[in-house]
C-alpha cells in the first residue's frame, strides 16, 4: 500500500475539520464520508453512507477516522477493528473503561494501527515536560498542580448539540469532553494516581445535568499528591500546571515553561543544612519551546506513516483507557462521595451512569445548529 484510503465516520465540527486538513497531507486521502444527517455530506463526491458499518464493509476504506458522539466510538471501533481496518478514534476513545475494555479486546489482529486523536500530544512543551520528568531532571516528583479552568463553554454551545452534556447523549461533561486532554497529558507525564477523591457540580453554571465543576485530589504510589481543577463555566479561566519535584518546580503558564532547579534536592538540603530559615539555591531557566507542534495534523500523519511504514503511534488508542481512569474516578468519586482506588471498579461507574440515565428528567433545551468554527475550541 502507497496510500491509505480513509473513511470518516461523524461529519460534525471535528469530521469536517478532519477532512480538510486530510485534504492537505500527502499519500491519504477520504474516499467515503459517513454522517446520519446526510446534509453534512451532500458536498462530497465519493462514496457515502448513513450507516457506518456499510462504509466499514464497503472495500473503498483502509482505515476509518471515527468523529461521532461518545457512545458511537465504541462499537463503530470494534466495528472497523473486526472487519479488518485500521481505526483512529477522537476522544475520549469511549465513555467509560468498561467500553474502553471491549474496544481494546477487539485489537487482536496487531497488524492493524489502533489510535487515538490525544493531538496535544504533538505539542513541544508537553514532549518537553514529559522528559524532564521521565529522565529525572526534575527529580522524584512531589505535588502535581493543575488548574485548567480555561475550558469555558456558553449555552449556545451546549444547545448546539442534542447529545451534548446529557447522561444519556454524552455520558459526562467537562470531564468527558473538554478535559480528556487535559487528563492524558497528566497521566502520560506522571503516570495514573492510586486514589481520586473529587467534588463536582452537577449543571452549576449551565441549564445542563452533567457536571461543569470540579475539584479532583490525587494521591500517588509514592507519596506524592496532586489536586487538578476545572471547570466550563469561569471566565477569564486560567491554565496552569505545576509540578514539583526534589529537584525543583516546573510551571507551564500562557504557553510558557519555567524551570526553577533547585542546585541540592530539597530532602537532602533539608537534611543538612544547618541554616534555620535557608532553602535551596536555584537556577532560574527558561525553556525555550515554540509553536504547538503539528496537532490534529500531526495524529493523522503519523497515523498515516503507522499504517504504511509501521512507525511507532504518537497515540495508541489502548493508552486512552487511562484518561478514562482517571475522568471516570473523578466523575464516581463527585457523585458518590467518597475516595476511589485505581484501577477503578468499572462496573460500579458504569451502574451508576445507567442508573443517571433511566432516572433522568433533564429536558434537553432546542437544539440550535452551531454557526461558528469549532477551530476556535482548540488548545494547544
Ligand atoms: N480532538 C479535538 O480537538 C476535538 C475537538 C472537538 C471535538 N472532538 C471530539 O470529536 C467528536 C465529535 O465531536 P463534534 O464536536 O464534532 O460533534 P458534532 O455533534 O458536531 O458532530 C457529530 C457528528 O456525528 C454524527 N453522528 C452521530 N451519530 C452517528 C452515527 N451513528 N453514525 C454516523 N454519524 C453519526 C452527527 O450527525 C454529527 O454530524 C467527539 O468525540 C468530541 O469529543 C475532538
Amino acid at each position: 500500500m502507497t496510500k491509505v484510503r480513509l473513511g470518516i465516520i461523524g461529519m460534525g465540527g471535528m469530521g469536517t475539520d478532519h477532512f480538510n486538513q486530510i485534504k492537505k497531507i500527502e499519500n491519504i486521502e477520504v474516499t467515503a464520508l459517513c454522517d446520519l444527517d446526510e446534509k453534512r455530506i451532500a458536498f462530497f463526491d465519493g462514496k457515502k453512507f448513513s450507516d457506518y458499518h456499510k462504509l466499514i464493509i464497503s472495500g473503498v476504506v483502509d482505515a476509518v477516522c471515527i468523529a461521532t458522539p461518545h457512545y458511537v466510538h465504541t462499537p463503530a471501533a470494534i466495528d472497523a477493528l473486526q472487519n479488518g481496518l485500521h481505526v483512529l478514534v477522537e476522544k475520549p476513545i469511549a465513555v467509560h473503561v468498561n467500553d474502553a475494555k471491549k474496544m481494546i479486546a477487539a485489537h487482536t489482529d496487531k497488524k492493524l494501527k489502533f489510535a487515538a486523536m490525544f493531538n496535544q500530544r504533538t505539542n513541544p512543551i508537553f514532549q518537553k515536560i514529559k522528559q524532564l520528568v521521565s529522565t529525572g531532571e526534575l527529580g522524584e516528583m512531589r505535588r502535581i498542580n493543575w488548574i485548567a479552568t480555561d475550558w469555558f463553554r456558553s449555552y449556545a454551545y451546549y444547545a448546539s448539540g442534542g447529545w451534548r452534556a446529557t447522561w444519556k447523549g454524552e455520558g459526562g461533561g467537562v470531564l468527558l469532553n473538554q478535559c480528556p486532554h487535559n487528563l492524558d497529558l497528566l497521566q502520560w507525564i506522571t503516570g495514573l494516581p492510586k486514589k481520586v477523591t473529587a467534588f463536582i457540580g452537577l449543571g452549576k453554571y449551565h441549564d445542563i445535568e452533567v457536571e461543569d465543576e470540579v475539584n479532583a485530589f490525587l494521591e500517588y504510589e509514592n507519596g506524592a499528591t496532586g489536586v487538578f481543577i476545572t471547570t466550563a463555566g469561569e471566565a477569564p479561566g486560567t491554565n496552569r500546571f505545576e509540578i514539583a519535584g526534589e529537584r525543583g518546580k516546573l510551571v507551564l503558564e500562557k504557553g510558557k515553561l519555567h524551570f526553577t532547579r533547585n542546585e541540592v534536592e530539597t530532602t537532602q538540603f533539608s537534611k543538612t543544612t544547618s541554616q534555620r530559615f535557608g532553602v535551596p539555591p536555584v537556577w532560574e531557566i527558561d525553556i525555550p519551546v515554540s509553536g504547538p507542534g503539528e496537532q490534529h495534523t500531526g495524529i493523522h500523519k503519523n497515523f498515516r506513516d503507522a499504517i504504511l511504514n509501521d512507525a511507532p503511534l504518537v497515540a495508541p488508542a489502548e493508552e486512552g483507557i487511562r484518561s478514562l481512569e482517571l475522568g471516570n474516578a473523578m466523575l464516581l468519586s463527585g457523585l458518590q462521595k467518597k475516595t476511589m482506588e485505581l484501577p477503578l471498579d468499572g462496573e460500579a461507574l458504569y451502574c451508576h451512569l445507567k442508573n443517571l440515565i433511566e432516572t433522568s428528567r433533564f429536558v434537553k433545551q432546542k437544539t440550535v445548529e452551531a454557526q461558528d468554527d469549532l477551530g476556535a475550541s482548540f488548545k494547544h
